[in-house]
């Protein structure tokens, strides 16, 4: 019997998945379907397990479903443990495995597609939510010379850096939080949109002066076109532009090989969907 894998969300319907994962599925010949599923606001435990008595072997999870994936979990990744959010399960008889392969996903596609190597970077995080504390662990990983985390609600920043201070990956980087305003005269290599700003066009209060000569401006959005971070980047100089498009497919590629085992080639993948 073919296994089965989903994505789920509410709402889904916008999702590439399906079609990543397919592409993924034909490149490593791998005997598998993967559909879109669209679980009440109020039914994602339901929907889980209707799929998983279905045959269902492993999901996605989009939003607004991430927190509740981890707390359904009985066995738990470090970077999910770390970012309190799933994207990744896995079933195995009564078993369920929670994995978050976002932040690893943007590091891959940083290091391995766009060349950028953050190792004694000076790095900006704009953001101290979900996304933000998903991406936290694998970009310390990365290690940073700096690494500055800005949040339109200090405290929120405040706290995130300073959990995150005693964390073994954190020790050759410089980590703290700050306000924007606090930005002001200090340069970037790379600098991460990891807020929900351009899900409404707006941007964060940035200073001018912010893109060091070769930095890279990388928002975690996709679909977008030109989000109005990636604007503001462009208009300010930032040496490279990046949506998070390559971050969609390589936190796919990260769950495929978790699920088959198989590590897929991304970058054909990416080519095809900036094609769509
Ligand atoms: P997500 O899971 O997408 O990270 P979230 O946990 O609600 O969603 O966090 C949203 C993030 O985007 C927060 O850092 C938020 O800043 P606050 O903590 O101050 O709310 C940030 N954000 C959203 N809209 C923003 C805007 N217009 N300007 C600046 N920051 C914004």
């Amino acid at each position: 019997m073919t296994d089965r894998y989903a994505v789920i969300g509410n709402p889904v319907a916008h999702s590439k998945s399906p079609q990543i994962h397919a592409m993924f599925a034909e490149q490593t010949g791998q005997d598998m379907s993967y559909e879109k599923l669209l679980a009440p606001i109020d039914g994602f435990v339901a929907t889980v397990k209707t799929f998983i008595s279905g045959g269902g072997r492993g999901a996605n999870v989009t939003l607004p479903f991430k927190l509740e994936a981890y707390d359904l979990a009985n066995q738990i990744s470090e970077f999910a443990h770390h970012a309190r959010a799933a994207n990744t399960l896995s079933f195995s008889g009564k078993e369920i495995h929670a994995d978050n392969t976002d932040g690893a996903g943007l590091i891959r596609d940083i290091k391995a597609n766009l060349e950028f190597d953050p190792a004694g970077k000076r790095v900006l995080l704009m953001g101290a939510g979900g996304a933000a504390r998903g991406i936290l662990l694998p970009l310390l990983g990365a290690r940073p010379a700096i690494l500055i985390i800005a949040n339109r609600t200090v405290d929120r920043a405040l706290q995130l850096a300073q959990s995150n201070q005693n964390q073994p990956d954190a020790s050759q980087t410089v980590l703290s939080g700050h306000g924007y305003h606090d930005l002001s005269g200090q340069q970037f290599d790379l600098v991460i949109n990891a807020t929900s700003s351009s899900l409404s066009d707006a941007l964060p209060p940035l200073p001018d002066g912010l893109f060091a000569p070769d930095s890279l401006a990388y928002d975690i959005m996709y679909g977008k076109g030109l989000t109005s971070f990636l604007a503001f980047a462009e208009a300010q100089s930032a040496h490279r532009l990046a949506d998070g498009l390559g971050m969609l497919v390589e936190q796919a590629a990260l769950s495929f090989h978790s699920w088959r085992g198989v590590r897929p080639d991304t970058r054909p993948v990416i080519s095809a969907l900036r094609q769509l």
